[in-house]
C-alpha cells in the first residue's frame, strides 16, 4: 500500500489552495490517500511522521508568513527519514524560502524530496487587474502543479536551491 500524504497548507487569497487541490487530485488518481490540513489549525507537534508530508504556502515579502514559519520551526525532529516536499505560489520572486527551509528540515532529520515554486497572479494588487491574463496565469500554474505532483509520484522531483542568494535574502 502507498504511504498516505498529509498536505499542510496555508493560503491568503486562494492561489495556493488551488495548487494544493490540483496536486491532491493527481495523487488520489494514482491511488494515494491524501489528507488536507490547514496550517493555522494544526499543531506541528501532533503531525504523523509515518506519512509523506507536503507543505504549501504563498510567498510574501520574499519569504512567507509568520504562521507558516512558526509551523515549520515547531515541526518535530524525526528519526524515520520522513519524506517531505514543499510547494509555494508567488508572483515573481521568493528569494529566501526554498534553501533555508531545506536546511531547517534536513537538520530535523526529514528527507526533502521536492520543492517547487509556482507563478500565480497577485490578487491583492490595487492596479487594473487583467482578468484574462490572470486566468491564463492560473491555468499555467495549475499545469505546473500537476506536473510537479507527477514528478513526486515518479520520484524525479528535486529540492534545489541557490545557496548564497537564498541565504542572504533569508
Ligand atoms: C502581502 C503580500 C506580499 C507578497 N509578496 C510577494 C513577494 O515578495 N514575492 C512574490 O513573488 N510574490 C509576492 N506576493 C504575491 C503572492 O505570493 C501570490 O499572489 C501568491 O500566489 C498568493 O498565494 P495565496 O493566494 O495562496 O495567498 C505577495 C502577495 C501579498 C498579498
Amino acid at each position: 500500500m502507498k504511504t498516505p500524504i498529509d498536505f499542510y497548507w496555508f493560503s491568503g487569497t486562494g492561489n495556493t489552495l488551488l495548487a494544493v487541490n490540483r496536486m491532491a487530485e493527481i495523487f488520489r488518481k494514482s491511488g494515494s490517500e491524501v489528507f488536507l490540513h490547514k496550517i493555522e489549525k494544526t499543531k506541528s507537534e501532533e503531525i504523523s511522521l509515518d506519512n509523506i508530508i507536503g507543505l504549501a504556502f504563498p510567498v510574501a515579502y520574499q519569504s512567507t508568513y509568520p504562521v507558516v514559519w512558526n509551523f515549520i520551526n515547531k515541526l518535530p525532529k524525526t528519526g524515520k527519514e520522513t519524506r517531505i516536499f514543499m510547494v509555494d505560489t508567488l508572483m515573481a520572486f521568493s528569494g529566501g524560502v526554498v534553501g533555508p527551509l531545506r536546511a531547517i528540515l534536513q537538520k530535523k532529520g526529514y528527507r526533502t524530496i521536492g520543492a517547487k515554486e509556482i507563478s500565480m497572479p497577485n490578487n491583492f494588487l490595487p492596479v487594473k487587474v487583467n482578468p484574462d491574463n490572470n486566468r491564463k496565469k492560473v491555468g499555467k500554474g495549475l499545469l505546473a502543479a500537476e506536473e510537479y505532483a507527477h514528478s513526486i509520484l515518479r520520484g524525479t522531483s528535486r529540492w534545489g536551491r541557490i545557496p548564497l542568494l537564498s541565504d542572504l535574502i533569508f
